[in-house]
């Protein structure tokens, strides 16, 4: 097979766009997508600081690769940050390798220790906070990359969500109606008080694309998985999509676009709760209860620690 580009040998066929490129093509073709969702969806503008959120896995190092080469030409500056979970050899090895990464790169970026906001992961596995702990861990990262994008003086905060996770959570919704939940969810989320704009720039990227790309550029990332990890039933439905995905190429652009453009609006006006929020009485960062789910957690760790 030919790169549909330079008729080189081609190194790479996308069976959803019956297209094959080689390796310098397909790289120029991943970024350029990346840039488009980023125009469609005005995600990012000129003069924007944007923070990326790098966990050290495929996705959001891809991420981080792509930002940085379109900050040169796109009038935008960008910090890498890295939660230091305390996941044992799982946070280590991430850490380092975002790391490597971010010297390779030469970015600016911060290591933020979620031990110095006070319990770790391991502490919620260990003293069995209740409420499932992979949620937990993702209210942790929201808290608190939202908190260092503000002290850092971010207008955007940009995470590794990819086509496939966008779709999963669409499938959820619909399945279990959490029709409150989807009127929120969108490529972009607007800023709010308190709350810094947050963008998906690989929202219209396949997962694998991720991983074509990661290795077409040579980039080192996590394999290892999260030992807390209950990927089973997200897992299952990103199969269900892939399945309709093999039998009709393309089905997962279409179920996207359906559901931005049609589905998308109707939810959001029919079930869209306005975005006030409340401070925090311990902590000041937004909320609608009294107290913020993150300090609930501090304190419920911090009670056991001490008991
Ligand atoms: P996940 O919820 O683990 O699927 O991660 C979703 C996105 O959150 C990733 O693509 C990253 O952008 C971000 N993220 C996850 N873990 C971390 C971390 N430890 N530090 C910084 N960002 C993270
Ligand atoms: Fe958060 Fe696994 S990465 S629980
Ligand atoms: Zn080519
Ligand atoms: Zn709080």
């Amino acid at each position: 097979m030919k790169c549909r580009i330079c008729r080189a040998k081609a190194n790479v066929y996308l069976r959803y766009a019956n297209a094959a490129f080689c390796k310098e093509h397909f790289i120029k073709f991943f970024e350029r997508r990346v840039r488009r969702a980023i125009e469609r969806f005005e995600m990012i503008e000129k003069g924007d600081k944007v923070v990326v959120a790098v966990s050290g896995g495929k996705d959001s190092l891809a991420l981080l690769y792509v930002l940085n080469e379109l900050s040169k030409t796109m009038d935008f500056e960008i910090l890498a940050v890295t939660i230091d979970l305390g996941i044992g050899e799982y946070s280590k090895l991430s850490v380092e390798i975002a790391k490597k990464n971010y010297e390779r790169l030469g970015v600016d970026y911060r290591i933020i220790e979620l031990g110095d906001y006070g319990f770790t992961m391991d502490e919620v596995a260990k003293y069995r906070i209740s409420g499932r702990i992979c949620g937990i861990c993702g209210t942790a990262k929201r808290y608190i990359l939202n908190k260092v994008a503000k002290e850092e003086g971010a207008s955007k905060l940009a995470t590794g969500h990819n086509l496939d996770d966008f779709l999963q959570v669409i499938l959820q919704g619909y399945l279990y109606g959490n029709l409150g939940d989807l009127a929120r969810y969108y490529p972009v989320s607007p800023s709010l008080p308190g709350l810094v704009a947050r963008i998906k720039p690989l929202v219209t990227t396949p997962e694998k694309d991720s991983l074509i790309y990661t290795i077409a550029k040579g980039i080192e990332y996590v394999v290892m998985e999260c030992p807390y990890s209950l990927r089973a039933s997200s897992q299952d439905l990103k199969n269900a999509i892939f399945y309709l995905e093999e039998r009709r190429p393309g089905t997962r652009f279409s179920m996207f676009n359906t559901y931005v453009k049609m589905i998308h609006p109707l939810i959001r006006e029919a079930y869209f709760k306005g975005g006030v929020l409340k401070k925090c009485k311990e902590c000041g960062e937004p909320t609608n209860a009294d107290v913020c789910l993150f300090c609930r957690v501090k304190s419920s760790v911090l009670a056991k620690k001490g008991a």
